[in-house]
Formats: C-alpha cells, structure tokens, sequence
C-alpha cells in the first residue's frame, strides 16, 4: 500500500478525538493569542496612553498619565513580548493543570481596562504565555507519542495546525467590525478562557500516552489497554514491539532514569541532535515569522495601505497560514522533512527580497504618487512568505525534537528546544518595532542573512527522518 493510504488507515475515531482535545486546545492558546493584538495595537495603545502609572496600586485612585507615541510603543512591545517571556518558564506541569494559568490570565486581561490597568494586561499576557509554553512543550511530545509511526508527521503537524487556524479567527474577531473596538478588545482576549474550559472537561477521557506508559513508568497492560483504545483494535504487537526494542537498546545503553537537561547538555553523544533541535527552533523563530505575524498591519501601512485594506490583508495573511498548513499535512510522508524545509526557507527568503524592494520602493515614491502597485506586490510577498513558512519551517521543527531523541531524553530535549524557541520568539517580537524604527525597511535585511544560514545548515546537517524509528534515526548519529 502506498504511503498515504497507510496513513490513513493508522487514524481512528479515538485518535482523532485525542488529537483534537489535545493538540487543538493547547494549540489556541498559543495561537489565538499570538495573533490577538496585532489588529487591535491601535484601539489598545490610544487605551495605554490615557492610563494609569502601572507602579501605582490597581486599588487606589490614581492620576491618568498621557504618555508619548515613544513610551506608548515601548510599553506595547512590552505586552506583546510577555507573551514569549512565560512561554520560556512553562513544560514542568501537566496539559490539564496547565488551564489555572488560562483561567487566571485571561481573568486578568479582561478586567485590566475595567481596573485602567495595563499592568494587568501585561501580568495577564505572562500568564498566558506560561500556558502556552507548557502547552509547546508537552503537546508535540504528546502527539508524537501516540501517533502511528507512518503518520507521525502528519500528526505532529496538528500542534501547529491549531495554533494557525487559531491565529485566524483571532484575526477575524479582532477586525474593527466584530469586537476590535474600545469597548469589546477585553472580551476578545477573554475568549482564550473558553477552550481552556472545554479541554478541562475532555481531556480526563483522552489516555495517557502509551509509550510513556511502557517506558517510563513500566507499565506495559496501561501501555497496551491505551494502544488498543487508540488504534480501536485488539492487536497492538506492532507497536509494543517497537516499544520493547526502545527499551531493549536503554536497557543496553545504561540509560535508566529520566535523562536530565544538564546530561543532555554535557554529553557527546547527544550533542548532534540536540544541535540539530536548537537549530530547527532557532531557524522557525529567527528567518522573521512573528515579525510579520505580530505585526503585519503595521507593515502593510508601511507598505502603502490604509488601516481598514491593512486589516484585510492581514486576515487573509492569516487563511494562507492555515490551508498551506493543511497541505503540508498531507504532504510531509510523502516528501519527506528535509525536502520541506529547504523548500519552505528558499521560498521565504525570495519573499523577504521582494518584500524589502517593495518597501524600498514606497519610501522612494512621490507622496501624490499612488503607490497601489507596489503595496499589493508587498501583499502578495507577504502572503507567500507566511505560506512558505507554513508548508515545512512552521510545523516541523515542533515534531522533529520528539524524532531525534529516545523515550528517557525526550522531555529534557523538548524542553531546552521550547525554551530556546520562546526565547527567540521574545527577541524578535521585543526586539522588532525599536529595530524597524532603527534600520527602516532594512531590518529585513537581517532576516533574509539568517535565513541563508540556515538553509545551508539544514541542507549539511540535518538527516531525513520520515518513516524511521528513533533508533533507526540515532544510527544515522553514528
Ligand atoms: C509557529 C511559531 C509561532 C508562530 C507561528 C505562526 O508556531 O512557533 O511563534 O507565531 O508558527 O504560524
């Protein structure tokens, strides 16, 4: 049978449901709130600056401050980027204990403008952000974990497929005419509250992972009751076959215990694929997606559109994410990892020259002259971009962390691999308006240098690891 009709008949209704309530509802936290502020950066910065000092207590009466353009911008790449800052501390907890950080920071977010408080937002966005950094970290892993191995790639590509799709419909309730005006902009943030509600109700039927049920804790009935569940049949040899020879080769190896953060940072012979997973996340981060993605209306104004086509714009940014996502579901068996990541970043760098000449050109051009030609080019590259983002930079790097390591090392390399992703995040979203203000359209320039150097990167280094085992996959280490 061909590839993808192997596929296919891997996936069941109960792994679909799992998949679902696991990828999908800690997806949206990552992905809605990625995506919220960006149409609504003018509403909220004209709030900042009517509000409060935010040193002074929420419960006292306090003097309304009119900060400058300088100070207000200053504060939004604070907001914006607290979101990165929790994502860095998250993974020790679990997906269902996760949801207090959603409850409590979506609380606070959507009571800061009713307190005048925009430290309540900022506190409200950490919160989050550690939502949807534990999310990062334990959902791929998760995922990984009870796909079939001829869909694990398909599957790990969910994760990412959430958080794109949640990106969108932030983007579409956030447009002026559904709730991204004055009074409406706390209750779109409160939304992130809803799915965290739905995946504390559905979660505690989804299993435990079955491979971390043989493997860590021993426990090969639980393994196999899981696995039966999962592939709705009785007979689960195949996978618990492979389970045992992953253990086999731990047993062999000495490797008993957890393999801790530090083993995996000092030890040789995991230093190859630890490189190969920072990397990958360094490469996701660095070539310039949130740059785009958090600030996109920003650019496009830039580029010569109006605020309301801007918006627009943006959300069918946005729905391209989102379908090449799809696509490179259905593709990534079939291709291959490397073959998409190559593609993804070559098509990207195209993108980032045409969009760096497009904003070159707007700020040569007469201020009479209509600059309509160039500002659609400059969406166009825009789109594509984001789309070849999406077909292999975007999703992989998530799953392939989980590919490259053993059971024992598995949740110590997802974690230092998530923490240097958020990270990055964070640096490019702090970083990116005081940069762009700095360079002009230049900084573009930096993005298209990085993403040179990781295309050789990935292109040297990086195995393909489609339809092996990990310990088909390590030999290639070897
Ligand atoms: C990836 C990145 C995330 C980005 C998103 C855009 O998930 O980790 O930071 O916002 O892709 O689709």
């Amino acid at each position: 049978m061909d590839i993808n009709g192997r596929v296919w008949s891997e996936v069941t209704w109960n792994l679909v449901f799992t998949v679902i309530v696991i990828g999908f509802g800690s997806g949206f936290q990552h992905g809605y709130n990625t995506g919220v502020l960006n149409e609504i950066q003018n509403v909220t910065t004209t709030w900042i600056r009517n509000c409060e000092e935010p040193s002074s207590s929420i419960w006292e009466n306090r003097e309304v401050c009119d900060y400058t353009w300088m100070e207000t911008t200053f504060i939004w790449a604070q907001i914006v980027s607290t979101f990165c800052l929790g994502g860095m501390m998250g993974r020790k907890y679990s997906l269902l204990f996760n949801n207090v950080f959603v409850l409590g920071g979506g609380a606070l977010m959507f009571f800061s403008q009713w307190q005048q408080s925009y430290g309540m937002l900022i506190g409200g966005r950490f919160l989050i952000g550690i939502a949807a950094g534990i999310a990062a970290g334990i959902t791929p892993m998760y995922l990984s974990e009870i796909s079939p191995r001829s869909a694990r790639g398909a599957i790990g590509t969910v994760y990412q497929l959430a958080i794109t799709a949640t990106i969108l419909l932030s983007q579409i309730l956030g447009l002026k005419s559904v709730m991204g005006t004055d009074e409406l902009w706390p209750f779109l943030l409160a939304v992130t509250i809803i799915p965290g509600c739905v995946q504390l109700l559905s979660l505690p039927f989804c299993p435990d992972s079955p491979k971390h049920l043989y493997l860590d804790n021993d426990d090969s009935t639980r393994a196999k009751e899981a696995l039966q569940w999962l592939r709705c049949r009785d007979n689960v040899s195949e996978d618990l076959q492979e389970y045992a020879d992953e253990k086999d080769r731990e047993t062999g190896l000495d490797e008993t215990g957890q393999i801790s953060t530090s083993d995996l940072l000092t030890k040789r012979k995991w230093r190859r694929p630890l490189i190969i997973a920072v990397m990958l996340m360094l490469a996701q981060q660095m070539s310039g997606i949130n740059a785009i993605i958090f600030y996109s209306t920003d650019v496009f104004i830039n580029a010569g559109l109006t605020q309301d086509t801007a918006q627009y714009a943006t959300l069918g940014m946005g729905l391209a994410n989102v379908l090449v996502t799809i696509l490179s579901i259905a593709i990534v068996e079939r291709f291959g990892r490397k073959t998409l990541l190559l593609a993804g970043l070559s098509g990207m760098l195209m993108c980032t020259a045409g969009l760096l000449m497009c904003l070159k050109l707007n700020q040569n051009a007469d201020v009479d002259e209509q600059p309509s030609m160039v500002a659609s080019l400059s969406v166009v590259m825009v789109v594509g971009f984001v789309a070849f983002f999406a077909i292999g930079p975007g999703p992989i790097p998530w799953f392939f962390v989980s590919e490259l390591f053993t059971q024992r090392a598995r949740p110590a390399a997802n974690a230092v691999a998530v923490g240097v992703n958020w990270a990055a995040n964070f640096l490019i979203s702090w970083s990116f308006q005081p940069l762009s203000a700095w360079l002009g359209s230049n900084v573009f320039v930096m993005f298209a240098v990085l993403q040179v150097i990781f295309i050789v990167y990935i292109w040297r280094f990086v195995p393909e690891t489609k339809d092996r085992t990990v310990l088909e996959i390590l030999a290639l280490f070897q």
